[in-house]
């Protein structure tokens, strides 16, 4: 595995295997890797002909009392990761690289940014749409992998892709979660063993919103009342929100027909965790 941390050298190994007609596949990260990071490199690796991972911690997506400093950062163990998985190519710029001097440009995605983290996270994904469109522009992939576990952040990278004809394929990968269906996320790494214990409520409740839908509900309301309860049986997790929305405009919607993602958001301590069912109802 190579690793870059400049844009001429990112740029000399694609452009070679571009030269050759190699298909590449792009992983943006934020590092701190699990299983559900590596599987994203697995289904490029079998969609691409050379994979290429960025490990960026991106500041223009934390807002100012994120979590941004304490972020976990560890590229060693990121890179053996990626070796083991893989990977041809790692990408690890220095904040500088990427936001260059005098770099004042931002990209906004609105329709699917509104609402939810969009309102939860002001300038979220202002700065996700930003980085993903530099990442782009860096490595110049032919497709990108991202994960379902973000649902609206997949929505909004879909919308920069095609708005801006970047003519980069977007992949969506199936959400890896833990045994007790926990969804795998950096963050997890925050919660306390009690919170760790209690936050499988969270795909229980998406669960039952699942259930319910299968059992021929339609009502987007009945639906979420049903999940709702699920989380109250859990007082230590407090439901920031829930909603029934279409999978590609993030909008909501009374009744439940065609794609739709079902995000939820909760706090559990200090953490902060989202999850999402998506499912196809004819
Ligand atoms: P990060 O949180 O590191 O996630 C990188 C990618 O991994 C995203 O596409 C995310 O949806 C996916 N992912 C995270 N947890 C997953 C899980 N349990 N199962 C499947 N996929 C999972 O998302 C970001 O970084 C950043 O916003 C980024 C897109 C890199 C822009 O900075």
């Amino acid at each position: 595995m190579i690793t870059a941390t400049t844009a001429h050298d990112l740029r000399r190994a694609v452009d070679r295997w571009r030269a050759h007609g190699e298909r590449v596949g792009l992983v943006p990260t934020m590092g701190a890797l699990h299983a559900g990071h590596l599987s994203l490199v697995e289904l490029a690796r079998s969609r691409a002909d050379r994979v290429v991972v960025s490990v960026f911690v991106n500041p223009t997506q934390f807002g100012p009392g994120e979590d941004f400093a304490r972020y976990p950062r560890d590229a060693a163990r990121d890179a053996a990761l990626l070796d083991g998985a893989g990977c041809d190519l790692l990408f690890l710029p220095a904040v500088e690289t990427v936001y260059g001097p005098g770099c004042t440009t931002r990209v906004r995605v609105d329709g699917p940014s509104r609402g939810f983290e969009g309102e939860a996270r002001p300038g979220h994904f202002e700065g996700v749409a930003t980085v993903v469109a530099m990442l782009f522009n860096l490595a110049r992939p032919d497709l990108a992998v991202f994960g379902e576990k973000d649902a609206q952040q997949l929505a909004v990278v879909r919308a920069l892709a095609r708005d801006l004809h970047l003519g980069v394929e977007i992949v969506a990968a199936p959400t890896v979660r833990d045994a007790d269906g926990l969804a795998l996320s950096s963050r997890n790494a925050y919660l306390t063993p009690a919170e760790r214990r209690a936050a499988p409520v969270l795909f229980r409740a998406l669960e039952a919103a699942r259930a319910a839908i299968a059992a021929g509900e339609r009502d987007s309301g009945r639906v979420l009342a049903q999940l709702r309860a699920v989380v109250a049986g859990e007082p230590s997790v407090s439901l920031e929100y829930a909603a029934v929305v279409t999978a590609d405009s993030f909008q909501p919607v009374d009744r439940i027909a065609g794609e739709i993602v079902v995000p939820l958001a909760a706090r559990l301590g200090s953490t902060r965790l989202i999850d999402n069912l998506r499912l196809r109802v004819e």
